[in-house]
């Protein structure tokens, strides 16, 4: 079960204190120019230790390819990808050996497998990520490559602070290729990743979680642009569906939107309806876009709107009630270790990742794209 999608294949692979971790993808058609550099800088932006809002564990992240790359194209054969662990510091854990940690996967995967690798959550870690953002790189190219996709991904809300910027307050910015180059700029110049105007509030309010020793969690949206219509089934394996399974496969994901999503149960039929009508080239447009992209499971050619909740750290400095599985007394721990005091930030390359891999994968399966060689 370490394996997403059917055509493009994306399995993941290591340990928080193991030796490394990565991704083998295998279903990239041949001949999409592919190189380090454009798995690297994504990698950059899931990388720990870039602001005081993320883990201090120092990593550079250093992706080397091991296979399925010939004279900078694929070729068709498994893409192998790894990440050498290299600031590792298992002694932090030592406490939590027979103590599971509240919101953790501690006490699932020890009584699963009864055999667990506690050291930084092993398997749990979010580290495990940078198989999925390895994954998504090679997704967004093929992607951008063959129909222009670009998927964007941004906190909105960070605990209750709820932000100024959306896709629904501002769709306009998604229009034109200027206003979206600025945005990316703004996102990825901001340490919460957060393009709204109280974007400092949000700040405050963790720092005060953190001297708190405390977390908290957030809402990040998704945008994914010029997919064409048609991606998807209309019955089982909708394009909704997909993604959300997708998003939901991401640690810490405790829920997904599409489009409006939750709100559209408050609005009437008339509010929510998305009027048509053809403009001058009688092509078909929207007067808005509150199905977020996807009507009956199928792409309608509109931005791809998702957005997903995200929980805070598990992993806090402060004192909790927990279990010693060896001694079976209640105990109280206070977690040591590294850790990010919010995920949220850290998850947009992650989420933006799950999109671009579910859609690569059911636009190969849909015939959008040929599976063997572009
Ligand atoms: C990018 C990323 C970074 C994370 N960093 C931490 C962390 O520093 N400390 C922690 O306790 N959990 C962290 N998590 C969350 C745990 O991996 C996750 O909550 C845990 O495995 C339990 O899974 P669940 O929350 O999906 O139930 C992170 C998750 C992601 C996606």
């Amino acid at each position: 079960m370490n394996t997403y999608g059917d055509m493009f294949r994306v399995t993941v692979f290591g340990e928080s204190h193991g030796k490394a971790v990565g991704a083998v993808v295998d279903g990239c058609p041949a001949n999409l120019p592919l190189s380090e550099e454009d798995i690297q800088k994504e990698l950059n932006r899931r990388r720990p230790g870039q602001s005081i809002f993320s883990t201090p564990r120092k990593e550079e992240d250093k992706v080397e390819i091991l296979s399925g790359i010939f004279e900078g194209k694929t070729t068709g054969t498994p893409i192998c990808s790894i990440v050498y662990n290299k600031n590792m510091r298992p002694k932090d854990y030592s406490k939590i050996k027979d103590t599971p940690r509240p919101g953790h996967a501690d006490l699932t995967y020890r009584l699963k497998y009864k055999n667990y690798d506690y050291r930084g959550g092993g398997r749990a870690s979010g580290r495990v990520t940078i198989g999925h953002v390895i994954g998504g790189a090679i997704a967004k190219k093929l992607l951008s490559y063959t129909y222009n996709i670009k998927i964007i991904g941004y906190t909105i809300k960070i605990g209750k602070i709820e932000g100024d910027f959306n896709y629904y307050k501002n769709p306009e910015v998604f229009e034109n290729e200027k206003s979206l180059e600025r945005l990316m700029e703004i996102i990825e110049s901001n340490p919460l990743r957060c393009p709204s105007m109280n974007e400092k509030e949000m700040e405050e309010y963790v720092l005060n979680a953190m001297k708190n020793k405390d977390s908290v969690g957030g809402v990040v949206e998704i945008v994914a642009l010029n997919v064409p219509v048609g991606v998807g089934n209309p019955i089982f394996n909708k394009l909704n569906g997909e993604l959300a399974r997708g998003l939901m496969s991401i640690n810490a994901v405790k829920g997904v939107e599409i489009g409006v999503g939750f709100k559209a149960a408050e609005m009437y039929g008339s509010e929510m309806n998305d009027e048509m009508y053809f403009d001058e080239d009688k092509n078909v447009r929207f007067k808005t876009n509150n199905c977020g992209g996807i009507l009956g499971g199928i792409s309608c050619g509109t931005p791809i709107v998702l957005r997903i909740a995200v929980k805070p750290t598990p992993s806090i400095g402060k004192k909790q009630r927990t279990i010693n599985l060896k001694t079976l007394e209640n105990v109280e721990i206070e977690i040591e270790g590294r850790h990010d005091p919010v995920i949220v930030p850290r998850i947009v390359p992650v989420a933006e990742s799950m999109v671009a891999i579910t859609l690569a994968d059911l636009m190969i399966k849909g015939g959008f794209i040929h599976p063997c060689s572009l």
